[in-house]
């Protein structure tokens, strides 16, 4: 049975001359899923990986690939993302005016669909996509960069989010990236998600086992 709460490293913060031994060390301490972190240099102000690294990583892991495209256009790239592996597509919902076209499509594709949210994008933006998807992402922090500070006013966004999705009696996840450690953690599982995004915490910390072990003790 899968556990309550996933955890899902955000690679963003491993050491990229060593990706392939990072990525064993946080699957055998227990990570449920692999988070990638996709930036285009223009959604956001940073550079990261393209579709060959998603494609080389799937070769040497099984874990759950949950590819988090911080990029304009995303239907370009989506399909590459797709042929390389990626498990769960997440778009943003502000780089996407036929966000539909493109849910169905990933969906069409065999793959899972999620929707992400800035801190600053609301909720009700959702509506009308949320029985389409699979996974809600609401940012914790401005994307773009690991190691940034948790937005806290953020928590009432994903309260009424986990309230939308139960009242509709859906079974998406509901997913939170940036900021995540034991403390904001804790918070964020009782606002009601079910996925934790890590980077920083888990690879630039003392322990890598010991932040894992410590997100996966909290409690729905
Ligand atoms: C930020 C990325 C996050 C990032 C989180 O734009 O989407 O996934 O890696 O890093 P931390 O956990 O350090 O805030
Ligand atoms: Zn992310």
């Amino acid at each position: 049975m899968l556990p309550v709460i996933l955890i899902a490293p955000s690679i963003l913060s491993a050491n990229f001359t060593r990706l392939g031994e990072d990525i064993k060390a946080v699957q055998e301490a227990g990570a449920d899923w692999l988070h990638i972190d996709v930036m285009d240099g223009h959604f956001v102000p940073n550079l990261t990986i393209g579709p060959q690294v998603v494609a080389d990583i799937r070769k040497m892991t099984e874990l759950f690939l949950d590819v988090h495209l911080m990029i304009e256009k995303p239907e370009q790239l989506v399909p590459a993302f797709i042929d390389a592996g990626a498990d769960m597509v997440t778009v943003h919902i502000e780089a996407c005016p036929h966000l539909h076209r493109l849910v169905t499509f990933i969906k069409d594709q065999g793959r899972q669909a999620g929707v992400s949210l800035n801190p600053a994008t609301s909720e009700c933006l959702l509506g009308p996509i949320l029985p389409e998807i699979d996974l809600v992402l609401a940012m914790s922090v401005n994307p773009g960069f690991g190691g940034q500070r948790f937005i806290y006013r953020v928590l009432d966004k994903i309260r009424n989010i986990k309230t939308m999705i139960d009242r509709q009696e859906l079974s998406c996840y509901l997913e939170v990236d940036g900021g995540i450690n034991a403390v904001t953690g804790r918070d964020v599982v009782g606002a009601g998600c079910n996925v934790l995004v890590a980077g920083s915490y888990i690879f630039q910390g003392d322990s890598l086992n010991k932040a894992i072990q410590s997100l996966k003790a909290l409690k729905a």
